[in-house]
């Protein structure tokens, strides 16, 4: 079968190994609820200009939404000489209707098309997505609440450095997803611009009406230059940018969650749904979920890189090259939105070992800075007293003590003027945590209203 991309120039058909070399039709089905809506709205637009006739317009969209029934039931051979999507369902439409069917590629590439059909999947895409990271969101959010008043130690460096409150750190997660969506409806503003009707290169002759169009797919704008249009994919790598962000937050989720999870820790317990077994060591639950987030992010960051490099080396405007775009930015966007759909329930599920966290918080001077602080609201200088205070851990770490297991002799012993009576009251974690008053800090005020501010833009019901 001759391909519809063949012209009377060519006095025979494609070699077969070509034919299998440069097919997309493998990977590209997937947008065919896409392409047959840019080409509904395409043949609307046509015929509104009179270019299709009001007939021609309803056997052209009677057939294609038919066309559609038939690849919902997998009723459509894919053939790989038909190169694509497009190709198959407009060679379908063409086998249905004859000569009204060879009118709908009118002022129409396929260079468009595609243009058009990534970014109308793409911005499904980022809706998808988007509400997946809102409903991670509002799972931490329930766990604040769910932890209220549990305590842990934060680490910079990986070591012991200040208490916190358990719903400062889901805070902190749900910071960093609402970055991921800012960034999300950011990139969907650049996504849902319309390319359709750019035509091959250079735009076309024939009286469409590109604004119509435009509207009839939901895209709030027209792109400006048929040259850009055929050659931009600005829009697939920005998008693989944000998912590649939202992996990175994931990723380091799921290390500090695989830690936290260890007997060494003794932090949390994962739902066991979510866990697997060893075949030879019968004790073993493995984190394998979040295991395989952190590594699912390689092949997210990988597609970015895919892309980048695909497109460096392009002139204007639509090359070939642009074919091999779909595979990493499919990849990138099925991964991510597998990773969100995992991390929710495991949010959700998994349960803090309060009595194994609180048992150890007297361990690694969590207070020490509390301590500092208490000194230098008394006038020393925060030079002197981090000094003195770095004594304090010293002499107790030598008698394998806690600051407030320090004698009123060891407090003299750095500092003359120290009372050993006094300083005790803000040692302990509890202490600390309470006196955190700094916008942003995890003091228990400042939390709260956090807590509540979420609650408020994520609609969560107060109780
Ligand atoms: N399958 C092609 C792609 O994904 C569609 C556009 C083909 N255009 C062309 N002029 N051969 O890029």
């Amino acid at each position: 079968m001759s391909s519809l991309s063949r012209s009377g120039v060519f006095s025979g058909d494609m070699d077969q190994s070509l034919a299998k070399f440069s097919e997309s039709i493998s990977f590209d089905h997937r947008l065919y609820r896409h392409d047959i809506r840019g080409s509904i709205a395409h043949a609307r637009m046509l015929a509104q200009q009179g270019i299709l006739t009001q007939d021609e317009f309803a056997q052209i969209e009677a057939e294609l939404i038919r066309i559609q029934g038939l690849i919902d039931r997998k009723e459509l051979p894919f053939k790989i000489e038909l190169e694509d999507i497009h190709m198959h369902i407009e060679q379908a439409l063409i086998d249905a209707l004859g000569d009204v069917g060879r009118k709908l590629h009118t002022a129409r590439s396929r260079n468009d098309q595609i243009a058009t059909d990534l970014r109308l999947w793409v911005r499904e895409g980022l809706d998808t997505v988007d509400r997946l990271l809102e409903e991670l969101q509002r799972a931490y959010l329930s766990r604040c609440e769910q932890d209220a008043g549990v305590i842990l130690p934060a680490y910079t460096h990986m070591q012991r450095a200040q208490p916190v409150l358990a719903a400062h750190y889901w805070l902190a997660y749900i910071e960093k997803l609402n970055r991921d969506r800012l960034r999300v409806a950011d990139c969907r503003r650049r996504v849902n611009i319309c390319p359709l009707g750019g035509a091959a290169v250079a735009g076309t002759s024939m009286p469409i009406d590109r604004h119509l169009t435009a509207e009839l797919l939901g895209f709030e704008s027209v792109a400006a230059n048929s040259i850009d249009i055929s050659s931009d994919r600005d829009f697939a790598v920005e998008s693989v940018f944000v998912l590649s962000m939202i992996a990175t937050h994931l990723s380091g989720w799921a290390e500090e969650w695989i830690l936290w999870s260890t007997t060494e820790f003794g932090f949390i317990k994962l739902p066991q749904a979510f866990c697997t077994g060893s075949s030879i060591m019968p004790q073993k639950v493995n984190p394998d979920t979040l295991e395989l987030t952190r590594g699912k992010s390689a092949r997210v960051i990988g597609s970015l890189q895919t892309l980048l490099v695909l497109l460096k080396g392009l002139p204007l405007a639509y090359n070939r090259d642009l074919q091999e775009d779909k595979p990493p930015l499919f990849d990138a966007f099925d991964t991510v939105i597998a990773c969100l759909e995992l991390a929710v329930p495991i949010v959700r599920g998994s349960v803090l070992q309060v009595e194994s966290i609180s048992k150890r918080l007297d361990q690694g001077y969590l207070d020490a800075t509390a301590l500092m602080e208490a000194i230098m609201m008394q006038g020393v200088p925060q030079r002197t007293a981090h000094h003195k205070v770095g004594a304090l851990v010293a002499i107790a770490k030598e008698q394998n003590k806690t600051l407030s297991q320090l004698s009123d002799d060891d407090f003299r012993k750095v500092d003359s003027g120290f009372d050993g009576a006094i300083l005790r009251k803000s040692l302990g974690v509890h202490g600390a945590v309470a006196s955190y008053r700094s916008y942003g800090s995890s003091g228990p005020d400042f939390v709260t209203d956090q807590i509540a501010s979420w609650k408020k833009k994520l609609q969560v019901e107060s109780d």
